[in-house]
């Protein structure tokens, strides 16, 4: 008997929306669809086909494409459903329109699935979220998807599936371990960010990111891969990555995103691409059965991939291109409902416990001697102190904390002061101490704010000069719905530039970072702050 489809009406904004469990089903789906057109299997191609003429897929593509979106609109036609695409040079997004107003709109025509390709980070995602209340006062039947086609720097997750499906082809679907190179413009190059999260497929992962400084891949996917357990080399030129022994027989380039580039970069341009570009005089270096690959397009005038390499056995780029329609003819057939059925989740993991992030410490045995606080000669009698503010950071980065502190706890207006202390006797480290007598207690949206501005204080409440509360706190796992956070990524859906109205939201990472829900920067708890 088949149990619910786990895949129906999901949206696929990053590709961690997809288990790595629901990325092999796809993918063995996907080989069976190759097949069946490959030998003209009719039946098992009909088998795919969502077949309902008022089933509507939406293409909104904001940004230029030509493979993400006419595989995408061939793979939506081969479904035969009704097929719709936005003219977006003429849309009222020009008259300033809001993206969610726009979406809501077209969703509330009876479409369910909409391809999106936007140089605003995160749009898929805030859509996925704000669709389910427009839905909802507007009673929908049916539930809307949001598949993300390229969103500015950050993710392409259907690219990811049809560059993972590509790479299985070759190495007879051995799931087991992946060698890659990563080569060209790291920087910008969304298609290799999608690598960070992507690769987890693999057992075992090694990744050789071969990029000059100015095209290097950005900090926090390199850290994301290290925290997924990948190996990782860092090469500055295809010429340094052949001229030691470990070369990886799966190569994918990725083009120089030069509309996302500034001045100074493009400037450069020559020698950057110089140092990304295969040569003929590299051929004899490349170990047997090697592939490149490539989500083009590539540059007529300077392709990284001569086109003398076209008609060779490295050429992986051009059934890659091809597999982009299979791979999304399944993933369309899951999102209808039409396949799916019979995949089996894996039974669930029960959810780490959630460690308490405002812990409060019994201080019952501690009725004789206390700790007093006093602020300059003045013992405290009433009020808050907060204490063991940023321990480890220097004198003056504690005091540039404490003015943040102050302004989010809304401390600026009370009496007291601060105070930076090296702790106990013989300790090297510093800390910061805040004191406010006579202040009222924070209630608890205030101490949830403490305790994401400043993980790792105490919180200590005063009365007749006794600390009567005393609290330790912890990172929040999740920050949101205060008015004063602010993303700092300029292209994220969030950030205030984009006046789209969404409210920042954060989670906390496992290394102790603030992970932005929509465009997923990852911050230090001091910069989700807006800065005024
Ligand atoms: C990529 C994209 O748009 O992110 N192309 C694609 O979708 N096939 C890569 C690129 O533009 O360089």
């Amino acid at each position: 008997m088949e149990g619910k489809n786990v895949f129906e009406a999901r949206s696929l904004c990053e590709i961690n929306d997809f288990s790595i469990e629901e990325r092999k089903y796809l993918f063995e789906k996907t080989r069976i669809l190759k097949r069946a057109f490959e030998t003209n299997d009719t039946k098992t191609m009909d088998g795919f086909r969502i077949g309902d003429k008022d089933f509507g897929i939406y293409e909104v593509f904001l940004e230029n494409s030509t493979r993400t979106k006419e595989s995408f609109r061939n793979a939506a036609n081969f479904q035969q459903v009704k097929v719709e695409e936005l003219d977006t040079s003429t849309s009222s997004i020009n008259k300033g329109e809001s993206y969610a107003d726009t979406f809501h709109m077209l969703g509330g025509f009876h479409n369910s699935v909409f391809i999106v390709r936007s140089k605003v980070e995160g749009l898929c995602r805030w859509l996925e979220i704000d669709s389910r209340h427009y839905s909802e006062r507007n009673h929908l039947n049916y539930h809307i998807s949001f598949v993300n086609a390229g969103d500015g720097k950050h993710e392409h997750p259907t690219q990811e599936l049809l560059d993972e499906f590509s790479f299985l082809e070759d190495n007879g679907f051995d799931y087991s371990h992946l060698h890659v190179a990563l080569i060209g413009d790291l920087f910008h190059g969304r298609t290799v960010h999608s690598k960070a999260d992507g690769l987890k497929l693999f057992d075992h992962v090694k990744v050789d990111l071969v990029a000059p400084p100015e095209l290097a891949m950005p900090d926090n996917y390199v850290e994301e891969m290290r925290e997924n357990g990948f190996e990782i080399r860092s090469f500055g030129s295809i010429e340094e990555y052949l001229s030691q022994p470990d070369i990886s027989t799966t190569w994918y380039f990725t083009r120089p995103q030069l509309e996302r580039m500034g001045e100074q970069v493009l400037e450069k341009m020559d020698q950057l691409r110089c140092a990304i570009t295969f040569r003929k005089e590299f051929m004899d270096k490349l170990k047997p059965g090697t592939h490149f690959y490539h989500p083009l397009p590539r540059h007529k005038e300077h392709p990284t991939i001569p086109t003398f390499l076209d008609d060779t056995p490295l050429n992986g780029w051009e059934r890659q291109a091809i597999n982009g329609m299979y791979v999304r003819i399944t993933l369309l057939s899951l999102i209808g409902g039409k396949i799916g059925g019979d995949f089996v989740p894996p039974a669930e993991k029960p959810a780490p416990e959630e460690k308490p992030y405002i812990v409060e410490v019994d201080l019952s045995g501690k009725s004789g001697k206390q700790k007093d606080y006093s602020e300059g000669v003045h013992p405290i009698r009433n009020g808050i102190v907060i204490d063991h503010i940023a321990r480890g950071d220097s004198p003056s980065e504690i005091r540039d904390h404490m003015r943040l502190i102050c302004r989010v706890l809304h401390l600026d207006d009370l009496k007291g002061g601060d105070w930076i202390s090296q702790g106990h006797s013989g300790e090297t480290t510093y800390k910061g101490i805040i004191f406010r007598p006579d202040a009222p207690e924070l209630d608890h949206k205030m101490v949830k704010r403490l305790a994401a501005v400043a993980p790792g204080c105490t919180l200590n409440i005063i009365k007749d000069s006794k600390v009567v509360k005393k609290y330790r706190l912890y990172m929040p796992p999740r920050i949101y719905n205060f008015d004063d956070l602010q993303c700092t990524n300029d292209a994220c859906i969030s950030h205030p530039s984009q006046n789209e109205g969404v409210p920042a939201m954060f989670y906390r990472t496992e290394d102790g970072k603030f992970r932005c829900a929509y465009c997923g920067k990852t911050h230090s708890y001091k910069e989700i702050w807006k800065k005024n």
